[in-house]
């Protein structure tokens, strides 16, 4: 029998690297909620369904789940997330998805200490006590977000943040998309139950981050911490809405003070080999960060 995965946030950075993931596995279809049709071409272009669907909007979204098997549910960083996961997981039920495999965040709990760890929370309970068979994700933080810093990289060779001394096992956006393949291509009873946090395969600060991205990038890189007050003021100056801001915020305090220094085994049970490092992500992401001509050293 072929199932059908929908995949929520296909236009983003996880669920496209989840896309590319799942692209060709036997004996499923691939099936992307959209909720702005100008980006409906590029998906289709790669051999999937796109049907539209706002998760604002949950009377938006019957066509996209009929007929679903599984649900791959993402959502964007918003005070809004956990009424997004709850119309998604209505939706779910009304068309009768036998399982959900759900994007949660690191450390996601009533008590974590940034709202959006607490957000999750909520939406992992929900899930949790829905029925439906369940696995979720709560992946550490993302090596994507280093290129935020890309441009000051490039130009000056500085990394700046507001994580002082603390160390953390940052994660490659690409695997976590291949452990939720993992996952989406298993029987649907083979992870129900289950809890994972995928991690990188090494907890570093900042400083040895930037080393590791100087070896890949072949060019200096030196990490500059800067005050938590500083990096706010950047953010909102540059533009960024000031719930995201404090968002980011309250995670860089959390990683300070070494909320994030561990590694779990999840990832390489379940892929079968370790994470990709922050040198790796390096040369794979040379031209965004400025590498030197020639490549890495
Ligand atoms: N950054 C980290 O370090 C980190 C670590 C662990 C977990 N996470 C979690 O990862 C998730 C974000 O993943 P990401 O970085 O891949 O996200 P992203 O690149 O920001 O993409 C968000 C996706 O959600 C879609 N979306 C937003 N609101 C929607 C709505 N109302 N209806 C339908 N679609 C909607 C967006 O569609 P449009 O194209 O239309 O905007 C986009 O496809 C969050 O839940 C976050 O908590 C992040």
């Amino acid at each position: 029998m072929t199932r059908i995965i929908l995949i929520t946030g296909a236009t983003g950075s996880v669920s496209s690297a989840l896309i590319r993931s799942l692209k060709g596995a036997s004996g499923v279809r691939l099936r992307a909620l959209v909720r702005d049709a100008s980006k409906a071409p590029a998906l289709r272009a790669q051999g999937l369904e796109v049907t539209p669907g706002d998760l604002d909007e949950p009377e938006s979204l019957s066509q996209a789940f009929a007929g679903v098997n599984d649900l791959w549910l993402l959502n964007g960083v918003t005070p809004r997330q956990p009424e997004n996961s709850m119309n998604a997981l209505w939706a779910a039920k009304q068309a009768g998805v036998e399982r959900v495999v759900r994007l949660s965040a690191i450390g996601a709990s009533p008590d974590a200490p940034t709202r959006n760890g607490r957000l999750h929370a909520l939406s992992d309970a929900e899930l949790m006590s829905s029925g439906l068979k369940w696995t979720i994700l709560r992946p550490h933080f993302y090596l994507q977000n280093l290129l935020m810093a890309a441009s000051a990289i490039g130009a000056q060779g500085n990394l700046y943040w507001d994580m002082g001394e603390g160390k953390l096992a940052m994660i490659d956006v690409r695997d976590v998309a291949e452990v939720a393949a993992k996952v989406l291509l298993s029987d649907p009873g083979a992870h129900h139950g289950k809890i994972y946090t995928p991690t990188g395969p090494a907890s570093l600060s900042l400083a040895q981050a930037a080393s590791e991205l100087a070896a890949g990038l072949g060019k200096p890189v030196r990490y500059v911490p800067v005050p938590h007050e500083a990096a706010r003021k950047s953010m909102l100056d540059s533009g960024m809405p000031p719930w995201v801001v404090g968002l980011l915020g309250e995670y860089s305090r959390a990683y300070a003070k070494d909320w994030g220094n561990f590694t779990t085994s999840h990832l390489p049970e379940l892929l079968g080999r370790p994470a990709r490092s922050v040198r790796e992500f390096a040369q794979d992401h040379g031209a965004a960060f400025g590498a030197a001509a020639g490549g890495a050293a």
